[in-house]
């Protein structure tokens, strides 16, 4: 059993609430992909979901067993009442509003903000987060094929106005979190970090995976312009 050494009480107990709220997300995104699976459009996205109902579940086992280590008050920090809602409001969405909430939003940029902190923080919890980390980023690819895949079925006009659109999806999203009333400020400053800076470094990683998208787009177009002048 890998026990912390002293901390001070503020950075223990901001941590241990990282902690809990971390492994409720994971907690949630198992169960959203389980529900999701029996209707996700082909069989890659089949297996894909049912691997990270594994993993999200092996995550949710390894953070209970450091958060008990740890002495994590284990109190959760979203509600029973916001989990359903969450739980509803993925469950309503079309696969590609799907993707894009859940692999954008939540494990790319959740992702991005867990491995800023990662540096700040004590060793046993570093080493907590090492697998979970791992797997965040098969998620996060599979999810951007995904989306790419949708992308490149979309005619022209349609990319663009779905592209166009996603700062402000991305932006209500973040609001309806912040909106929780969970003290994210103060949890991260308790830690360590600049959370002004982790929101800005955020921010850059939503334009990059914008970009990338943009890109992929830029190629469909030019395949999709060269085969109608092939066909010509
Ligand atoms: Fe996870
Ligand atoms: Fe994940």
């Amino acid at each position: 059993m890998n026990l912390p050494v002293s901390f001070s009480s503020d950075y223990q107990q901001a941590m241990g609430r990282l902690l809990v709220l971390y492994t409720q997300i994971d907690r949630l995104i198992m169960e959203i992909c389980a529900q999701r699976l029996p209707e996700a459009p082909n069989e890659e996205a089949q297996l894909a979901l049912a691997k990270q109902v594994g993993d999200e579940s092996r995550h949710v086992s390894i953070q209970r067993a450091w958060m008990r280590d740890f002495g994590a008050d284990p109190t959760p920090l979203i509600t029973p009442e916001q989990e359903q809602l969450i739980r509803e409001h993925f469950q309503s969405l079309p696969w590609m509003d799907f993707l894009v909430d859940l692999y954008l939003c939540v494990e790319a940029l959740g992702s991005e903000a867990v491995e800023r902190i990662v540096p700040l923080v004590d060793l046993g919890t570093r080493e907590s987060l090492r697998i979970p980390l791992t797997d965040e980023l098969d998620h996060v690819d599979f999810g951007l094929r995904q989306i790419k895949k949708e992308l490149a079925r979309m005619s022209a006009m349609e990319r663009q106005v779905f592209i166009n659109q996603l700062p402000v999806r991305i932006e209500s999203l973040t609001k309806a979190f912040h909106g929780f009333g969970i003290p994210e400020r103060q949890m991260f400053e308790a830690v360590g970090a600049d959370y002004d800076r982790l929101c800005f470094l955020l921010e850059q990683r939503q334009k990059e995976l914008i970009a990338d998208l943009i890109d992929a787009s830029q190629c469909f177009s030019k395949t999709t312009s060269s085969v109608s002048t092939a066909m010509a």
